[in-house]
């Protein structure tokens, strides 16, 4: 399966994800600018991703402590998600998201 990540400064990247990874892991791995602090505990929200708004219906609603993590950046929107609760599967190939600027390393 494929993810397509936008990266803060606007480059394109195709990522190959394995199932049952989480999203954040993916995008950790191949080096991109993602900070994932708490390593997926939800309590960093340092994994905010956009989701395509082509695909906010497949990913589906965040929960509401998710929705309370993401309430602490500034730069949340309508289809922000915390890429680290986002399951690798068949069913998301080829998702589309955008790194926020409140997901860098520094
Ligand atoms: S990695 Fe910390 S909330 Fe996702």
């Amino acid at each position: 399966m494929i993810i397509h990540v936008t990266d803060q400064a606007g480059e394109n990247h195709e990522l190959e994800g394995l199932e049952g990874w989480r999203v954040m892991e993916v995008i950790r791995d191949w080096g991109l600018n993602i900070k994932a602090e708490c390593g997926g505990a939800m309590s960093c929200a340092t994994c905010h991703v956009y989701v395509d708004k082509e695909w906010l219906d497949v990913v589906g609603a965040p929960s509401d402590e998710e929705e309370d993590m993401l309430d602490s950046v500034g730069d949340v929107r309508s289809n922000s998600r915390l890429c680290c609760q986002i399951l690798c599967s068949d069913a998301i190939d080829g998702l589309k998201v955008t790194l926020a600027p409140s997901a860098a390393k520094d």
